[in-house]
This record gives C-alpha cells, sequence and structure tokens, in this order.
C-alpha cells in the first residue's frame, strides 16, 4: 500500500554526482504551483539555490547538515513577509483574466479577502502564511517520492542567517524550510531503517 511512500525516507547522505535532470526539475515545480491554498492566494515562493558558495554558507547556518550541498538541487520553500491590498488586488486581477469573468463581480470575494487580512494581527497573518508553506512541502515530497528522487525536509537552520544569506528580505519572503533533492548514496545508513509510525487506529478518531 502506497509503496512510495514507505520507499521515501529523509536521506542524510546524497550521492554528490547524480544530478536531477532539469526536466524532471521542472514538473517538480510545478507540483509547488499547484498546491492549494487559503483564498487561492499563494503567500509563497521557492528558491532554487544553484550556487555552490551559497549552498556551503547555507550548510553553516544548518547545523553543518552535508545535505545541503551534496544533493543535487536545494529547494528553500519561503513564505511571504506581509500581504497587502496589493497583493490582493494582483491575485484577483489574474482570477478576472484566467477565468474570464467580469472583474466587477469579483469585488466582493475581494473585500472579503481584505476584511480577513484586516482582521488577524500582523503574526497572526505571518504564521497563517507559514503554515500553507507545509501544504507544497508535503506534496512536494510525495511527488518525489513518486518519481524516486529523494528528499531531506529540513528545519533544523537559522531562519535570519539563511533570509540574510539569499537576500530574501529585498523579495519580501522568509524561509520556512528547506528541502535538499537528489538521489541516496548507497550507503546512507537512514535507507534501511524501517519507518517508526502509529498505527492508523491511534492516530483516528471517530465519531
Ligand atoms: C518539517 C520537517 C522538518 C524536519 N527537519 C529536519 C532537519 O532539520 N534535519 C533532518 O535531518 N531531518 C529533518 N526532518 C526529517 C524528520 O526527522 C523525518 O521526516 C522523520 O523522522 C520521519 O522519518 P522519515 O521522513 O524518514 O520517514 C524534518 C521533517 C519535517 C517534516
Amino acid at each position: 500500500m502506497n509503496e512510495h511512500l514507505n520507499w521515501r525516507y529523509t536521506t542524510k547522505k546524497f550521492d554528490r554526482s547524480e544530478k536531477i535532470l532539469e526536466e524532471e526539475l521542472k514538473s517538480l515545480l510545478n507540483v509547488l504551483r499547484m498546491a492549494p491554498s487559503s483564498y487561492g492566494l499563494q503567500p509563497w515562493k521557492f528558491v532554487v539555490v544553484r550556487d555552490v558558495s551559497l549552498r556551503s554558507q547555507i550548510k553553516t547556518h544548518a547545523l553543518g547538515q552535508a545535505q545541503v550541498v551534496d544533493a543535487s538541487h536545494l529547494i528553500v520553500f519561503c513564505a511571504l513577509r506581509s500581504m497587502d491590498d496589493e497583493y490582493i488586488r494582483k491575485y484577483v486581477n489574474c482570477m478576472s483574466e484566467i477565468r474570464g469573468v467580469e472583474r466587477k463581480t469579483l469585488e466582493g470575494f475581494e473585500l472579503s479577502v481584505q476584511e480577513f487580512l484586516k482582521s488577524q494581527t500582523p503574526l497572526e497573518i505571518s504564521g497563517w502564511m507559514k503554515r500553507q508553506v507545509y501544504i507544497p512541502l508535503g506534496m512536494f515530497l510525495s511527488e518525489c517520492a513518486r518519481r524516486k528522487i529523494d528528499a531531506c525536509p529540513m528545519e533544523g537552520f537559522d531562519v535570519g542567517n539563511v533570509d540574510g544569506a539569499l537576500g530574501l528580505a529585498q523579495e519580501g519572503v522568509t524561509a520556512v524550510a528547506l528541502c535538499p533533492i537528489g538521489y541516496r548514496a548507497a550507503d546512507d545508513r537512514y535507507a534501511g531503517l524501517k519507518k517508526v509510525r502509529f498505527e492508523t487506529k491511534e492516530l483516528s478518531i471517530e465519531r
């Protein structure tokens, strides 16, 4: 059952010589694009870090975890730092254009999004946006596994330093999770470990 999810594991040792094909990377990035979000607002950006020296810097801000440099690619999952009326307008314009509906008919929707955001503190909005970033992360991990690509989701890093190294404040975003992807080294000892998961009945509540 769900064989690919059993195949996947958090890869700690990557084969440095194996690289993900650009076409495959493109498909994976499209998975991120397709993730659902509250109101459809997509409060996120995804950084593909190709620069080797930047990856070395990030490694030092990530408890020295070697996956950051050894994997084929490093993806940084980011949340927006804030969301203003201008952003909402852009999204609603996009919706009007793509669906071919009159802009005017979407004003009620636009207002309700604006009102929702005004009812929250900046801290609440920031938490709300960061939580949403875990949706594309989850979908991404699942799709990587389906394609037999290894991944290592990581929260163990210093956000301020990673934001600084990548110039993320200037982009209006902040790092939420790192995800090196590539192919497992033949001797990664984590590959053979059994999954530690509670039984479904322990995770389920029926009413
Ligand atoms: C949000 C998140 C953050 C994580 N952070 C790290 C991390 O910084 N370093 C690491 O080696 N593993 C990290 N992990 C991996 C977990 O330890 C791992 O998923 C868990 O032990 C289950 O093992 P499995 O993924 O191999 O099934 C993280 C996982 C998630 C989902």
